[in-house]
């Protein structure tokens, strides 16, 4: 069919569709940049320190020039980021929160990984849509995509607070005050190991990661008041079986990684790695059955597009890989975190 002549009447007379929403889809790059720069040179920590601060102390302090400072401000100011009382700037509850540096559940170390590690892959996201491959660059190809050449240290750092707490949401509404211990597989820079130690006192969790990932999860336990309850197991979950001994297996954001058959593979090294009555908890962004969404776990399926192999699944599909892998009774929670929206568990019979 060929496209309907420029009459400059937008086709139908002139009733035209609302522009909003597709505006913010075009530009949605200018708000997580204009946070990126405010968090980069460093805006929300000066502020808190200062208790706010006027545009030109502001300026002074950061040594920024005016103009681009009172740009950055306003639009900060426009995003909630910032709010002015009288001619002072100050944070608002959500920058004082997350975005001070030090703060437990600071999140400037997952704006810079998305900015330095996974947005120059999305520029090329077509790419990836065309070929059906990530579109990552890798310094060591075929050596795998979690590999120490592969992924910046502060990837881990990175995705830290946002596990923390997705691990506190997912805490809240699955129930392991009777499991004495855990293997999170793939257990990363440990966030879920440590919190979800903090609210169940009675478990011990073995974050199981390659080798290079646990020498730096090792450091960060020691700064934590739980290196009695949390230990780390390195080892390659693809070359090797899984440690056994645990009552639970945690894979958190890790099958979205891989592809179906690799995904079932875990699956079934973990399901060898349970005892009877064993639990395993898939917590990830669940893609609703009909794939209408959620927004978050589609676009986090996007992401798994540009980096790698995987995609985000559905409900449906985890409930019948766990069956095939011999696991009963699956059961899906929901629960509201960053990192993941719900969690399906199963047992072992
Ligand atoms: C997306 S991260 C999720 C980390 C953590 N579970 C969380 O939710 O914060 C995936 C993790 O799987 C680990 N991983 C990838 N391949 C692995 C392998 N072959 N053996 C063990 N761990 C692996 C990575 O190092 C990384 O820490």
């Amino acid at each position: 069919m060929s496209p309907a002549p420029n009459t400059g009447e937008g086709g139908e007379g002139d009733r035209l569709p609302d522009l909003a929403p597709l505006m913010g889809m075009a530009s949605g790059l200018w708000v997580s940049q204009t946070l990126s720069a405010a968090e980069e040179i460093g805006l929300f920590t000066f502020l808190s320190e200062e208790g706010g601060s006027s545009l030109a102390a502001l300026t002074r302090g950061l040594g920024v020039p005016e103009r681009p400072a009172e740009v950055l401000v306003t639009a900060c100011v426009a995003l909630g980021l910032l709010r002015w009382e009288d001619d002072r700037v100050v944070n608002t509850d959500l920058s004082e929160h997350y975005l001070v540096r030090g703060r437990d559940y600071y999140m400037g170390d997952y704006v810079r990984m998305l900015r330095e590690f996974v947005y120059p892959g999305w520029m090329r996201i077509a790419d990836a849509v065309r070929s059906d491959r990530p579109v990552r660059d890798e310094s060591a190809p075929g050596k795998g995509i979690f590999a120490k050449e592969n992924r910046p240290e502060f990837f881990w750092k990175g995705l830290r607070p946002l596990s923390s707490l997705t691990a506190r949401a997912l805490a809240e509404e699955v129930d392991l005050t009777s499991t004495a211990s855990l293997l999170d597989v793939g257990g990363g820079g440990g966030a879920f190991a440590v919190e979800l130690c903090r609210r169940n006192p009675g478990l011990s969790v073995t974050v199981y990661d390659l080798p290079h990932v646990c020498e730096h999860t090792r450091e960060f336990l020691l700064s934590t008041d739980l290196r009695e309850r949390v230990r780390v197991h390195p080892g390659d979950f693809f070359a090797e079986e899984l440690p056994s001994g645990h009552d639970a297996i945690l894979l958190s954001m890790i099958l979205h990684d891989w592809d179906e058959t690799t995904g079932r593979k875990l699956l079934d090294t973990c399901f060898q790695a349970l005892p009877p009555d064993g639990l395993v908890v898939v917590s990830e962004l669940l893609v609703d059955d009909d794939r209408s969404g959620p927004l978050d776990a589609a676009l986090m399926s996007m992401n798994m597009l540009v980096g790698t192999p995987g995609r985000n699944y559905t409900t449906g599909e985890y409930r019948s890989w766990l069956t095939d892998a011999g696991f009963v009774g699956t059961e899906v929670v929901p629960f509201h975190g960053p990192g993941a929206n719900g969690a399906v568990l199963a047992r072992k019979p």
